[in-house]
């Protein structure tokens, strides 16, 4: 079975865009669309790196085994807040720190804010520092505004019909990827 991490990237206290982390998870087993892996950047906490975690000696074993996720994960959805026009620095830590996990990665990625627009500004520099690691960014959007009123604290969707038509497309998208790179790879 296709397995997709979740990498849900605020570490705030009483932060939200992890309600959006648990609908996906919950949206994608129901389905069986996958195996799920929810890897909460707020439960490592983790110090700022100071190498990348092939140069980083000695090698915390919690970084290793966070690297271990994200290779053994066929497609990534990253779940961003939006802060301050960018992503948050507990997510460039994780982003700086790998380099070849990330080589051919499908990754979709997913805006949270508590305004309008859906933390949609993050989109141009994540997308662009993914591609510069060679990271295969998946063409899909999904942006989710109102963050206070559109889940609540389980991440059960207020307006659930349309929420779940938006996330089918955006998983259609990555699952479209992650199967592309199967073929591909079983080419040769
Ligand atoms: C440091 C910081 C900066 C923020 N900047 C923005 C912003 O630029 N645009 C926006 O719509 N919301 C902004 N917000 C509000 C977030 O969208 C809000 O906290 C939302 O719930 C997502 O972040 P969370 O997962 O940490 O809760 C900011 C929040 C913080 C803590």
């Amino acid at each position: 079975m296709i397995r997709i991490a979740i990498l849900s990237a605020s570490v705030r206290t009483g932060r939200r865009s992890h309600r959006t982390a648990l609908f996906l998870k919950r949206f994608i087993q129901e389905r069986q669309l996958a195996e799920v892996d929810l890897i909460d950047l707020a439960e490592y906490d983790f110090p700022v790196f100071h190498e990348r975690l092939k140069s980083l000696e000695p090698k915390p074993p919690v970084a290793v085994e966070f690297a271990r996720r994200i290779v053994s994960a066929d497609g990534v959805i990253i779940v961003t807040p939006e802060y301050n026009g960018g992503y948050p620095a507990a997510l460039k830590n994780v982003v700086d720190l790998l380099y070849d996990e990330w080589h051919r990665k499908p990754v979709a990625i997913c805006t949270n804010s508590d305004g309008s627009f859906g933390g949609m500004q993050v989109i141009t520099s994540l997308q662009y520092s993914l591609w510069k690691i060679r990271a295969w960014t998946v063409p899909a959007l999904f942006p989710i505004p109102k963050l206070a009123t559109t889940f609540d604290e389980n991440g059960i969707p207020a307006e659930p019909e349309a929420m779940e038509k938006r996330a089918g497309k955006f998983l259609d998208e990555l699952l479209w990827c992650i199967k592309a790179k199967a073929l591909m790879a079983a080419q040769g």
